[in-house]
């Protein structure tokens, strides 16, 4: 940077060593071209994203009424406890407001996490093929990682079990996990939650809780009592509110106070706060949510096995499809956007064979469908 005004002038690079050695290994984030940009350069009328396991009914209505009256407020700072969006929480759960944290995201409760319990020799254990996010968090604390290869798409729990010894202190599930959209079921949570010693915390991730609809397998960590389990759930994904930013924990009360210390005392904001509570009343459109996605879901699946792509058994807003080399990844990500269509290839994810799909609005899936439709026939 070259500062050409000003009483002093100092030009030179920053010192290398002001990084630590850990922060330089990260590899910086290279987002795919923002849609706006890719639309302009090819040329193309209406952009279709199914990238991101986002909402595609669009925002609802009663968040976005939430968000207009809150926003008389913007200029004071929310109130610290977050109190009236935490106790709305706390008696959706059946638990008690020290139970609750809420976060910009349920991405910040996890660095909150990550930063309030792992430090030096710390060890952590997750899969190699679940969420990104997960290790890039660890990776830019510096503590230790060990990657577990899936099993048949699925949490190995038991390698992760017998992977655990004396430094690890935190274990990362992910169910439904993402990209892969299966789940361990409720006899393989039980069985491991008998083998995790005391000294580990399990974060379990949930951020995509809301689509498993009450399925009897699905472990609901939120009907267990165990204090060695800290559950993150999101308003990102079934409440259609990820540009929003409101995510929470739901924990034992000694976990939740030490990520409270942690986190950014104003976070999240009065418009997030007040958009998550209303929200959390909109039981129209989680209904919306889940039968678009129900539909959406089952057309998907009929159609890829029509195709012949190989797809996994999802619980998600999301579906899995292996298309067995990564030149048919790329080739075929290149052609979707050509029509207009961003899926999520995952070779960051450790899967370089599979790309991952979110269920759309009818009209989004079927377009898909067609454009899966001639790109395979060629
Ligand atoms: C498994 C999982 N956890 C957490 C997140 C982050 O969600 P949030 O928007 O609440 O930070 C995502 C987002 O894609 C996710 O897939």
């Amino acid at each position: 940077m070259i500062i050409t005004r000003g009483i002093m002038t100092r030009v030179h690079n920053p010192p290398k060593d002001l990084v630590p050695p850990h922060v330089q290994k990260l590899v910086p984030y290279k987002p795919g071209k923002p849609p706006a940009e890719l639309q302009k350069e090819l040329g193309i009328e209406e952009f279709i994203n199914l990238a991101s396991n986002e909402n595609s009914l669009g925002p609802p209505q009663t968040v976005l009424a939430a968000i207009q009256e809150a926003s008389q407020r913007i200029h004071r700072y929310p109130e610290v406890g977050g109190l009236k969006l935490r106790q709305a929480l706390a008696e959706r759960y059946n638990v008690k407001l020290e139970n609750v944290a809420i976060g910009s995201g349920s991405e910040s409760i996890l660095a909150n996490t990550i930063r309030a319990f792992l430090h030096g020799d710390d060890e952590v254990i997750t899969a190699d093929g679940t969420f990104i996010g997960f290790y890039v968090l660890v990776n830019a604390q510096g503590i230790k990682l060990h990657k577990i290869p899936l099993k048949n798409y699925r949490f190995d729990l038991d390698a992760i079990a017998n992977a655990i010894n004396e430094r690890t202190k935190v274990v990362y599930l992910c169910n439904p996990n993402n990209p892969t959209g299966t789940i361990f079921d409720r006899e393989e949570f039980e069985t491991f939650m008998n083998r995790v010693p005391e000294h580990v915390l399990v974060i379990l991730d949930e951020a995509y809780y809301e689509f498993t609809k009450g399925d009897q397998d699905f472990p609901n960590s939120m009907q267990y009592r165990l204090d060695n389990v800290l559950t993150l759930r999101t308003f990102s994904k079934a409440y259609g509110m990820a540009g929003v930013r409101v995510g929470y924990g739901l924990g034992h009360e000694m976990l939740i106070d030490y990520i409270n210390r942690i986190k950014l005392p104003f976070e999240p904001s009065v418009m997030a706060q007040a958009a998550a509570y209303a929200a959390l009343q909109d039981k129209e459109y989680m209904d919306r949510t889940l039968e678009n996605n129900q539909v959406g879901m089952e057309y998907l699946e009929k159609n890829l096995d029509r195709l012949g792509i190989k797809r996994v058994n999802s619980w998600a807003n999301f579906i899995l499809i292996e298309l067995g080399s990564e030149e048919k990844v790329a080739s075929t990500n290149d052609a979707l956007l050509r029509k207009g269509i961003a899926i999520r290839p995952l070779t960051a994810f450790g899967l370089a064979t599979c790309m991952r799909i979110t269920v759309g609005i009818p009209q989004e899936n079927e377009k898909l469908v067609a454009a899966l439709e001639e790109i395979f026939a060629n």
